[in-house]
């Protein structure tokens, strides 16, 4: 089974937008899982401009599913990672002023540095992934470092597809396939939505999870949360 992790980052914007605590991130969390997400995604940044930390510690006793926090592994990153204790850790190289992630990690310049952050938090219990493009080599040196799993950064698969559907995941289905030769666990996130993801999904069904923010959260204006959902998790069927 492919798990749907919903990124509530999206939500956070929404609230810190009016200051208030409208719409409720936490409640939202929870109506996503009682909905049939079968996890929650944040991505804490250091200038807290979406979710923040307090977020992150309030969720983490709320939540029944899994939990995944992903960010760059800064200092302050890692204590609060280590703080607390999610299902699954997700590094990626993004800068603290980025808009988004938009690439993969370079695993083999920053191999010494993974390795070191991954087994701090492999030593508690926390399952890793480090987002990485559709390059062999970098998925190859994401083993070596030490990752559970790689998530494939899939932008570049959903700006192909509208023109060429079987060009767009071809890339991603030998990548896929690498990882798998590995040993590595697989995610998959960045720009998939109602129309993309059920062929990316029928193409790699060994899929793991995928991670699903901004396409999903703006569906939920038209369609209500509830349906989004099940409509979302009816593409991984
Ligand atoms: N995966 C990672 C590593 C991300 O940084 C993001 C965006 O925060 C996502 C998945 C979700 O991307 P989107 O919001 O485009 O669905």
């Amino acid at each position: 089974m492919t798990k749907l992790s919903v990124n509530i980052n999206k939500v956070a914007t929404l609230r810190n937008a009016r200051g208030g605590n409208v719409p409720d991130v936490l409640k939202v969390a929870q109506d996503c899982e009682r909905f049939g997400a079968d996890g929650i995604t944040v991505h804490p940044r250091p200038d807290e401009r979406h979710i923040r930390k307090s977020d992150v510690y309030a969720l983490r006793p709320l939540l029944r599913t899994e939990f995944n926090i992903e960010g760059y592994p800064s200092r302050e990153f890692i204590d609060l990672v280590l703080k607390v204790k999610p299902h699954q850790v997700t590094l990626v190289p993004d800068s603290p002023t980025q808009l988004t992630s938009n690439a993969g990690w370079d695993t083999k310049t920053h191999q010494a540095f993974l390795s070191e952050v991954l087994e701090a938090f492999k030593q508690v219990g926390i399952r890793t992934s480090v987002f990485v493009s559709t390059d062999a080599e970098m998925i190859e040196y994401a083993a070596k470092a030490g990752a559970d799993r790689v998530e494939l950064y899939t932008e570049p698969y959903a700006t192909a597809y509208p023109k060429n559907p079987e060009e767009a995941v071809a890339p991603f289905v030998e990548a896929a396939t690498v990882a798998r030769k590995l040993g590595l666990g697989l995610n998959a996130g960045h720009d998939l939505n109602l129309q993309n993801l059920n062929f990316f999904y029928k193409n790699i069904p060994w899929l793991d999870e995928v991670s699903i923010g901004h396409a999903l959260i703006s569906d939920a204006l038209y369609l209500g949360l509830q349906r989004t959902i099940e409509e979302y998790k009816n593409c991984l069927h």
